[in-house]
């Protein structure tokens, strides 16, 4: 009897099927679900552009430094770096006392302090620009083509001359700016000169400052 029952029950259908847990369903859909979107979400949209291992797309140069003037070229930059940027310093004095005033971008502000981020004054003759930082600034003056009539205190007690200069070769080489340097010696030697004028400048006692210098280069 067994024999024939068995047999008859499977043709039925009635064999024991196998059976997806409907937990295991619910986690692996889960896991699919998540897979898409990782995958949606980290394509990058399928650009072509996405990986740029050669740096190319950015504009940077081919990596490697190949040949001599290359290298020498690196060689050079990396001498540099090293050596202590001369204008490092003038940052970080320029902000600690000057920024307040001028703004940390040297923009200044509009009708009250002059910019010196790009001013004809800071680009200027270098003796006219340090008597400027060692004896102050008062009354009417032009900027980058505004007028401004405030008073800047002088600096000449405040900071050494090694300090202005590197104030000043900061300014002058910053924000677009690419004047030359000024040397601790040009500082002092303008305040021997003139360290003894009491008031802040005027903008016409300046002029003769500069006309000096112009005679003495004999122009
Ligand atoms: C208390 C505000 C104040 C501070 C701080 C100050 N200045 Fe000035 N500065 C002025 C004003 C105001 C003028 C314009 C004076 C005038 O109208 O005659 C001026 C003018 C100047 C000028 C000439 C005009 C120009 O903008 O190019 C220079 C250069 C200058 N300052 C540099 C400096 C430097 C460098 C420092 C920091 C050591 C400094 N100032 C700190 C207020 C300030």
């Amino acid at each position: 009897m067994n024999q024939e029952v068995e047999p008859e029950k499977r043709v039925a259908g009635d064999r024991p099927r196998e059976q997806i847990p409907c937990s295991f369903v619910a986690f692996a859909a889960i896991v699919v679900l998540f897979a898409i979107a990782y995958f949606f979400r980290y394509s990058g949209g399928f650009r072509w552009d996405v990986y740029d291992a050669s740096g190319l797309l950015a504009g940077l140069p081919p990596t490697p430094p190949a040949h001599g003037s290359a290298a020498n070229a690196s060689g050079g930059a990396a001498a540099k770096a090293p050596a202590v940027d001369p204008t490092a310093l003038g940052r970080e004095l320029y902000q600690a006392n000057c920024a307040a005033c001028h703004q940390p971008n040297g923009q200044g502000m509009t009708g009250q302090f002059p910019p010196v981020a790009g001013s004809e004054w800071v680009n200027g003759d270098p003796r006219v620009l340090t008597a400027i930082l060692i004896g102050g600034l008062q009354g009417p003056v032009k900027v980058s083509g505004a007028e401004y009539n405030g008073m800047m205190p002088a600096w000449k007690t405040v900071l050494t001359d090694e300090k202005i200069a590197a104030i000043l070769t900061f300014l002058r080489q910053s924000w677009g700016s690419h004047a030359s340097a000024i040397e601790e010696g040009e500082v002092k030697a303008v305040r021997a000169e003139c360290g003894g004028h009491a008031a802040p400048w005027k903008v016409d006692e300046l002029g003769s400052l500069s006309g000096e210098k112009a005679e003495k280069k004999g122009e």
